[in-house]
């Protein structure tokens, strides 16, 4: 019999499934000790009925022992970094486990393959990263190890695009908000987990619609929180709206058990000093570039303008200086020289070089130098001209926040290659 796919994705349709017993996330094939398939295996986040609710208490044990004003100051004064390593440290370290920098490294590994399904269990990086990371989460029971270790995973990536997504509002919007409205804004705008996929174990009825066993449901958890029968004037990023709870971080009985932690996080990494803000995007931006000498030679298409690596590199380093010359002419009062790039709307013969070593090596030298020097700039200056920064325009904070949106060049490209991990 071939199973049916059924997609919701009015608000009260997404909620009434969310808290339907008979629709689960799919099993996770089991593999031995230590291994991806293990893990997927012995979390909760892939389990169901008694044995679910007992591994639900485990995560409930850890996260109770995790103070959220706590993980919020421990964020925001800890080494920089990328958002993601910053959020798996501040846990780690906070859980007592030992070298919380390698501890990070191997959950980002693990984070790659632990939503793909089973087809992910071939993955031997991430084998060999969930197998270093089990002795190492002092417990001594593999069940308890391995939801700490999913606790981990599941806080890596979320809570990395949550502040990714809040950076990028915050940067476009036209006038200053709390960080926790922003933050709750951003959950409902734009969702780190847009989807969330079940699989049903009985018949069951959601909105009408009848779904047979082993049916498919997918919960369309980006269009819900857009739903105007909900949410007035849904498209508009408005921080101030008022509404119900979105289903971004889902519902009972599976309801993200950390998304206090997960709040506070964010907003400790927001908390950052804004020179960090513009050095974690280029990092972001070198990662990404580090697999462009595989790129194919084909323009990638986003909205209505084409991308190249070379593009992404030029427009990246031209909104860096563009910025860098407005801030400096204020500071000098003096008036910005107006810009003359041609911007993304032109694409290059230049544009359309193949990517070469050479020029990854010179992307690296040209962002990471931009990069310091925004950030020694940034922080030099008085909260007094962070904030109330002299001449017309945007506060120089939120030239930094507007900054972090360069990340969209790059992620135009994307990752296109492997690169060496680094498995602890
Ligand atoms: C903005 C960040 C986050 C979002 C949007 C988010 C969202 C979610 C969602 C939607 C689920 C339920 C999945 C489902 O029902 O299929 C979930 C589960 C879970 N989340 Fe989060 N999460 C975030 C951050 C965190 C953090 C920081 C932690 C830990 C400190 C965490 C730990 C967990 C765990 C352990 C589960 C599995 C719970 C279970 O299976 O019962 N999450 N999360």
């Amino acid at each position: 019999m071939t199973s049916s796919v059924h997609e919701f994705t009015h608000y009260a349709d997404v909620r009434t499934a969310l808290a339907d017993p008979h629709l689960v996330p799919s099993p996770a094939r089991s593999g031995p000790v230590g291994s991806m398939a293990w893990l997927r295996n012995t979390v909760a986040r892939f389990s169901t009925g008694d044995i679910h609710a007992r591994r639900r208490a485990l995560l409930e044990a850890d996260l109770a022992r995790l103070d959220p004003s706590a993980l919020r100051r421990a964020a925001a004064s800890g080494p920089a970094g990328e958002a993601r390593v910053i959020v798996v440290r501040t846990l780690a370290e906070s859980l007592g486990l030992s070298d919380p920098d390698a501890v990070a490294a191997a959950i980002t590994v693990v984070a790659g393959t632990y939503f793909g399904g089973d087809g992910a269990d071939a993955d031997a990086d991430a084998d060999a990263a969930v197998a270093w990371l089990l002795p190492r989460m002092l417990a001594a029971e593999p069940e308890v190890a391995a939801n700490r270790i999913g606790l981990l995973v599941q806080a890596c990536d979320a809570t990395g695009s949550l502040v990714d997504h809040a950076r990028r509002a915050a940067g476009d919007c036209p006038v200053a908000h709390s960080t926790e409205t922003l933050l709750a804004e951003t959950l409902r705008y734009d969702p780190p987990v847009r989807a969330m996929y079940r699989i049903a174990v009985r018949g069951t009825r959601v909105a009408g619609v009848a779904i047979a066993e082993g049916d498919l449901v997918t919960l369309d958890i980006a269009a819900a929180n857009r739903d105007p029968e909900v949410y007035e004037d849904p498209s508009a990023f408005d921080p101030e709206r008022s509404g119900p709870p979105t289903p971004t971080f889902g519902g009972e009985p599976r309801i993200c058990p950390g998304r206090n932690h997960a709040l506070a996080l964010a907003a400790g990494i927001l908390d950052r000093a804004p020179g960090e803000i513009v050095e974690a995007m280029v990092e972001h931006v070198l990662t990404l570039a580090d697999t462009w000498t595989a790129w194919d030679g084909r323009p990638a298409p986003v909205d209505d303008r084409i991308y190249t690596p070379h593009k992404a590199i030029r427009r990246v380093a031209d909104h860096l200086v563009d910025h860098l010359a407005e801030m400096e002419a204020r500071l000098a009062g003096t008036e910005p020289q107006p810009d003359h790039w041609h911007a993304s709307e032109t694409t290059t013969p230049a544009d359309l070089a193949p990517f070469t070593q050479a020029d990854l090596d010179e992307a690296h030298s040209r962002l990471s130098r931009l990069a310091r020097i925004w950030s020694n700039r940034l922080n030099a200056l008085t909260p007094e001209q962070l904030d109330q920064s002299p001449g017309s325009g945007w506060s120089f904070r939120r030239l930094a926040l507007h900054l972090a949106g360069s990340v969209y060049y790059a992620d135009a490209i994307g990752f296109l290659a492997p690169t060496e991990r680094r498995t602890p």
